[in-house]
This record gives structure tokens, C-alpha cells and sequence, in this order.
């Protein structure tokens, strides 16, 4: 599976014409990828995080493999401390592992030239943070297009995305509103938009309703879920909520930086 690395990358196969995008609703055409039931959208092969501190050497993750398939909805769980967010950084190209690959649509971004992962991070993949991470002196619409803005995106297509997500999100009358003038759970939605403007191949979500009351937690966790079936999208997501991770559709359970349990939920 490593073979087929670098090779695969195509900063071309990303470009999202006009025409694409009014196929929003059928995210396999409008993705602009050549997607292939068959491959896994993720694959972590024996990655091992160490930290070396003052303090001594900290092993983070010890030799954690597991995949997801496209369109999976996974739950990351285990206590405090014990790696979870290490895992989700890695994943995301936020960090890199002391040993072991990662294979995101068959493409090993560790052996992606350096100057490459930051593009490929803010195409393939989408962050959503426990706390929001807007930038609160400009606009939830302006908050949403970043991505966009990043990739190169043209501003009409970034019009037409981020009017569409604000829609989907149910945030439409919020679009020329500043973030803190937002309750916790509408933030949330804005960050979750944000994370699909660019149409990632992985949504990656760092307890997500960590920051939120209990009705709001599950309101979110609910639109991640129906966003990963109705539009087909894969999300990872680490969440301290155990009846939360039970309505994913697997659960990987991690404990001292190992991967404990992998179950199907
Ligand atoms: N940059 C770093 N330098 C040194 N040690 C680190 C660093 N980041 C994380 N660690 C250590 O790695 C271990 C795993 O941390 P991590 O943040 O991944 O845990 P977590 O499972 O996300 O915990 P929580 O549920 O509290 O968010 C911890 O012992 C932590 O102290
Ligand atoms: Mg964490």
C-alpha cells in the first residue's frame, strides 16, 4: 500500500470547475477526485510518536495501524493524555510521526516534498477544532472561504461554496456577522463549514462538542453524522462522550498510546 505513495499526487485532480460544483449534492462528482470504492480514504501504519524533553523521552504512540474506509464515520476514544489528539495531529500532517506511514487516498504524506504537505493538508484534509480556532475580526462567511482562499479558489466559486455550506450549516443569517457575536453551538457550525470548503477527503475532529452543553454537544455531533452519509464523507473524531462514539460506525480505542481496541459499532 506504501508503494503507491507519491506517485498518485496530483495537485490538478484537486481544481473544482463551475460545473462540478453545481453537483454539490453528489459529493463523488463534485470532489473532483477520481475516488475508487475500493481504496481506503486513510490508512496509519505502525506510527510511533516519541517527544524527547528535558524531561526525558515520552513515548506518545506505540506502533498504531488501523484504516478507515471512505465515507466511514470513526470514533477515536481513551482517557486523558493517552495520545488521541497526538494521533489526530498526525494524521492531519499538523506533526509528523517518529516512525510509521500515513496514507491518506492511497497517498503517503510523509513522503510528500516539504513544501508540498501544507498545500496537501488544506486540500485533502478538514480540521474541526474544540475551540472553534475563528479569526474573529472578519466575517463567518470570510471564515468559511480560508480554505478556498488558500487553495486559490476563484471568488466566485468561493461565493457560491461558502453560500451553499452556510445553507447546509442552517447559518445563512449569520454570513455577514463577526464570530463572537455567535453562541458556542453556531461557532461550531461555522467551523464545520469552514472544514468542508475545500471538499476534503478526511474531516478530522478534536472533540468537536467538547466545549458545548450536553443538547448543543449532540446537535453538532448529529450534523457531522448526517453530513458523513448524506454527502458521503469521511470523519475521524475524538470524543470523552461514550454514547456519542457509539453512534459512529467504528470505534478505535486508544489507551497509553496503543491501540487498544478496534470495534465496529
Ligand atoms: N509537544 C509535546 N511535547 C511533549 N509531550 C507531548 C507533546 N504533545 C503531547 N505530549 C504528551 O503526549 C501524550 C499524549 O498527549 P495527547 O495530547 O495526544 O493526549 P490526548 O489523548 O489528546 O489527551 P486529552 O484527552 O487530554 O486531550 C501526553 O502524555 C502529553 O503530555
Ligand atoms: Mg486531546
Amino acid at each position: 500500500m506504501s508503494s503507491s505513495g507519491i506517485n498518485n499526487y496530483d495537485p490538478k485532480r484537486f481544481k473544482v470547475d463551475s460545473d462540478q460544483s453545481k453537483n454539490w449534492n453528489e459529493p463523488i462528482k463534485s470532489s473532483g477526485y477520481d475516488l475508487h470504492e475500493s481504496t481506503d480514504a486513510l490508512n496509519v501504519e505502525n506510527v510511533s510518536k516519541m517527544y524527547i524533553s528535558p524531561a526525558g523521552e515520552l513515548t506518545a504512540l506505540k506502533e498504531i495501524s488501523f484504516s478507515v474506509k471512505k465515507g466511514e464515520l470513526v470514533s477515536i476514544v481513551g482517557p486523558s493524555g493517552s495520545g488521541k489528539s497526538t494521533l489526530l495531529n498526525i494524521i492531519g500532517a499538523l506533526d509528523k510521526p517518529t516512525s510509521g506511514n500515513v496514507l491518506v487516498d492511497g497517498i503517503d504524506i510523509f513522503a510528500l516534498p516539504g513544501s508540498e504537505i501544507s498545500d496537501f493538508r488544506n486540500r485533502m484534509i478538514g480540521f474541526i477544532f474544540q475551540s472553534y480556532n475563528l479569526i474573529n475580526r472578519t466575517s463567518i462567511q470570510k471564515n468559511i472561504e480560508i480554505p478556498g482562499i488558500i487553495s486559490g479558489m476563484s471568488k466566485t466559486e468561493r461565493k457560491w461554496r461558502s453560500n451553499k455550506l452556510l445553507d447546509i450549516l442552517g447559518i445563512s443569517d449569520k454570513a455577514h456577522q463577526k464570530p463572537s457575536n455567535l453562541s458556542g453551538g453556531q461557532q461550531q457550525r461555522v467551523a464545520i463549514a469552514r472544514s468542508l470548503m475545500n471538499y476534503p477527503e478526511i474531516i478530522l475532529a478534536d472533540e468537536p462538542t467538547g466545549n458545548l452543553d450536553t443538547k448543543t454537544g449532540e446537535e453538532v455531533f448529529y450534523l457531522l453524522k448526517s453530513l458523513s452519509k448524506k454527502f458521503r464523507r469521511t470523519i475521524i473524531l475524538v470524543t470523552h462522550n461514550p454514547e456519542l462514539s457509539k453512534e459512529t460506525d467504528r470505534t478505535i480505542h486508544i489507551k497509553d498510546g496503543k491501540l487498544e481496541k478496534n470495534v465496529a459499532n
